[in-house]
């Protein structure tokens, strides 16, 4: 289980450390970055997918993602630090960390590109052993009988180590890594306009997890009907729109989403259905994948929700912790309350302060220990 999370100098994330636990929701007024915590961690999957440059880019690029933000009191001394944005986890076991910063001169137009400055997995426990050390384009390893071994190949400044293993087994606390961060599922409010694919009729293949675009809403909702816990997903809509139910109807290789109402003569296809349903539907199907994995990362899920849904919402999310690491980036205060009055679950709230998101209330010594490698 992830313990901790780092940020630095990843936009309003000057300098944060968080504790997690199996469930965490995360709160704080408008912009105080809750989105941006969402963001990076997707931007530390992307990495280990190869699209590091690419999702940068797609978001602004460096320029943008940089903590835009006054040099703080504790970088001022070492100019170097705040040109270094920081994204890391751990887990009590290992920490991993990525740390970008500006190709710089000698890059001719592309002196704002993303080049990886800094990338280490570290073992937590004693004795500590750097399992992955890289510095630009050289990078250290350890095999799979331990020894250090210099990555044969000149790494692609601008992407993950993690991406660019090409005899994956000779390293397997990597490879391991890399399909552990792959596999992480992050949820951001689903296109549901006129001409979104989560409308339209979808593929009819079995799918046991919910694309992040809900393009497969309906095969996903049928294979939990096959593979998963079918009356569970039954009960959980009828639960939530006043005994309805949903059938999905397959044609030619395709299936269109059928849901019926009660009190309502024909069943309404997706493309009549509103957005909140759609979207709630699709947390479901989400949260009820019956290969739930290792980490749910959701961001706002309430968005265009009725208010009546947000009790059900929090039922699902504690639902889903039994299975799998929930984090959940919410403004809905009674999502927000009910997911944090379960036990054991972490409640933190976001503030920003100069410019700078901090836990309300978390003083530097309140901090999960976490070090920066440069
Ligand atoms: N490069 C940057 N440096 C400093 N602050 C930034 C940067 N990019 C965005 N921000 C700040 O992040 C805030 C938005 O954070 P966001 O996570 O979207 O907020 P919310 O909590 O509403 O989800 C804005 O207030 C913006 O000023
Ligand atoms: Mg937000």
């Amino acid at each position: 289980m992830i313990t901790t999370l780092a940020f630095a100098n990843y936009r309003s994330l000057r300098d944060l450390r968080l504790s997690v636990g199996r469930l965490t929701v995360i709160t704080g007024a408008n912009g105080t970055g809750k989105s941006n915590v969402y963001r990076a961690l997707k931007l530390l999957v992307d990495a280990a997918n190869g699209e590091l440059a690419r999702s940068l880019a797609r978001e602004g690029g460096m320029p943008s993602a940089m903590w835009a933000g006054e040099e703080s009191r504790r970088t001022r001394a070492k100019v170097d630090e705040s040109q270094r944005l920081g994204i890391g986890f751990g887990d009590g076991l290992i920490a991993y960390q990525l740390r970008l910063g500006y190709a710089g001169p000698g890059n001719g137009a592309f002196s704002l590109d993303p080049e990886v400055k800094v990338e280490t997995i570290r073992t937590l426990e004693k004795p500590k052993v750097n399992l992955l050390e890289r510095h630009l384009a050289s990078a250290v390893l350890r095999d799979y009988e331990g020894h250090p071994v210099t990555f044969g190949v000149t790494l692609d400044m601008y992407e993950s180590v993690l991406s660019q293993l090409a005899e994956p087994h000779r390293y397997p606390v990597l490879s391991l890594l890399r399909e552990r961060l792959r596999r992480w599922r992050f949820y951001h409010q689903i296109r549901t306009d006129s001409d979104s694919p989560v409308r339209a009729l979808q593929i009819a293949t079995r799918t046991p997890v919910l694309a992040h675009d809900g393009h497969d809403l309906a095969p996903a909702l049928q294979t939990i009907r096959e593979n998963g816990d079918g009356p569970g997903l039954a009960d959980a809509i009828a639960d939530a729109f006043d005994g309805a139910r949903v059938s999905c109807e397959g044609n030619r290789g395709r299936f269109a989403l059928r849901f019926h109402a009660k009190g309502v003569s024909r069943p309404l296809d997706a493309a009549e259905l509103s957005d909140g349903t759609l979207r709630y539907l699709a947390l479901l199907a989400a949260l009820r994948s019956p290969r739930p994995p290792e980490l749910f990362v959701l961001n706002e899920p309430e968005t265009s929700l009725h208010p009546s849904l947000l009790a059900p919402l929090a039922r699902q999310i504690i639902e889903a912790a039994k299975q799998s690491q929930v984090i959940v980036v919410s403004h809905a205060a009674p999502l927000v309350d009910a997911v944090a009055a379960t036990r054991d679950a972490v409640r933190i709230e976001l503030v920003k302060e100069e410019g700078a998101t901090q836990v309300a209330g978390q003083e530097r010594l309140d901090e999960p220990p976490w070090k920066w490698m440069s």
